[in-house]
């Protein structure tokens, strides 16, 4: 099979090297794709805003499979087009891709579909806004309706502080994406991230994680896009991953498809386990950023027919395996991420990967032959252990012999999980 992977981050290098151990494979490019990926895939400097040319460049190599990583490309329309002219492709169409692009959709097929989430009004203006959260009290949930790069949600513990993140959206801090916004409940109770493949038709359940979503230990200071992840998370056991097919999932799956916009590609749900059970914060539709990391750590099926099977309509026929041991990843980021960091320091040294740790590329180029850093997230340091524990101090002992002056990391990723192996 000839790939085609779209995106450039640790996401991305973490599926380029696990399609790459695919005997399926027999030509791999990557586009724009980044220096880690470069060891599997040949990179290709297309823009991938231009739909036109992914198609050129997939007709020319006769592309057989086109597998989209992050979420702008999918809420662009990409992969619709891309199906238009017979390229099968791993990734929904823009239709579906709304239940990450608007969290007013998400909340509606919730409502319509019974599916277990906060309560919840939209609105376009500030003040009848202002006016439910005073009914309603804190703490309280403000969510800019649209695509934020994660920083449209202020979690308000007072009045005051819910009033003002209002303001705030509408005052335009979230461009259009702050348009409309969202008032929510508050879900008091343990995150989780579950990740599910669907045809549009059938499920097929992945794996769990938990993300770290604030810079500091201790999950402390501003959020970020995560600074690390392991998996599985022990808060979903096999009761709870059972409930959340059965409340959130396949209500979701069923109720795409009723409403006309089949879903194809990847659930990543991020889910409140609360007293009464499963809720659903939010939808994205891609794989998570670190969390991928440690699902493809993990993987021991072959990944590509199975997103093949997913872009094809034929998820009934395959199956995922895992490895029991546990997987976790240690985001190394510029110092001053995610605020304002400089650019193009340079990475003296990443060590080899061994049997049970890796190092995927997240934020790096190549300068005059040089490793620099170009974004906030640079590296994920990824290993294995028989337990969260083990996988924790393989990772770090790894993360410590990167020469990177600018980088940074928090030290306590997995704290929780760690903390339940100890008791
Ligand atoms: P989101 O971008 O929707 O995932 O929200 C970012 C973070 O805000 C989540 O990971 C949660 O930690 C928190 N959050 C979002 N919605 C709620 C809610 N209804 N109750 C409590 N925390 C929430
Ligand atoms: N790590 C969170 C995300 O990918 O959205």
């Amino acid at each position: 099979m000839k790939v085609l992977l779209i995106g450039s981050g640790g996401r991305e290098h973490a599926l380029a090297w696990k399609i790459a151990q695919s005997p399926l494979l027999e030509e791999f490019y990557a586009a724009p794709g980044n220096p880690g990926i470069a060891d599997h895939a040949t990179l290709v400097s297309l823009d991938v805003e231009d739909h036109a040319a992914v198609i050129a460049f997939a007709r020319e190599k006769a592309i057989d499979f086109i597998v989209i990583g992050p979420e702008a490309p999918l809420v662009a329309g990409l992969a619709d087009d891309l199906r238009t002219v017979g390229i099968a492709t791993f990734g929904p169409s823009k239709a579906a891709a709304q239940l990450e692009g608007s969290k007013g959709f998400t909340k509606d097929l919730c409502a319509r579909y019974d599916i277990p989430t906060g309560a919840y009004q939209r609105f376009k203006t500030a003040e009848p806004a202002k006016q439910y959260v005073r009914e309603q009290g804190a703490p309280i949930v403000i969510k800019a309706d649209g695509l934020a790069a994660g920083k449209g949600v202020t979690v308000a513990m007072t009045e005051a502080e819910a009033l003002a993140a209002i303001d705030e959206c509408f005052d335009g801090a979230f461009g259009a994406a702050g348009a409309e916004v969202v008032v929510e409940a508050f879900l008091d109770g343990e995150e989780a991230s579950f990740f599910c493949l669907s045809d549009g038709k059938t499920a097929l359940a992945l794996a769990t994680a938990q993300d770290h979503k604030r810079v500091g230990d201790g999950d402390t200071g501003p959020n970020t896009g995560g600074m690390g992840a392991y998996s599985p998370a022990p808060v979903m056991t096999p009761a709870m991953v059972e409930r959340t097919m059965k409340e959130i999932i396949e209500p979701t799956i069923s109720g795409m498809a009723k409403d006309g916009n089949p879903f194809s590609g990847v659930f990543f749900a991020g889910l409140m386990i609360t007293a009464k059970g499963p809720e659903l914060i939010e939808y994205n539709v891609r794989f998570g950023d670190p969390e991928c990391q440690v699902l493809m750590m993990r993987l021991k099926s072959d990944l590509l027919p199975i997103l093949y099977a997913t872009a094809t309509g034929t998820l009934d026929k395959v199956e995922a395996e895992w490895r029991d041991d546990a997987a976790l990843t240690v985001v190394l980021a510029s110092k001053g991420y995610p605020g304002a960091y400089d650019k193009n320091t340079p990475i003296d040294h990443i060590p080899d990967a061994s049997a049970e740790a890796k190092v995927f590329h997240a934020g790096t180029a190549l300068k005059d032959g040089k490793l620099v850093a170009t974004g906030g997230r640079v590296l994920n340091v990824t290993a294995f252990g028989k337990n969260v524990t083990e996988a924790q101090a393989r990772a770090y002992a790894l993360a410590d012999k990167v020469e990177w002056q600018n980088g940074f990391c928090r030290r306590d990723i997995g704290w929780q999980a760690v903390a339940r192996e100890k008791a």
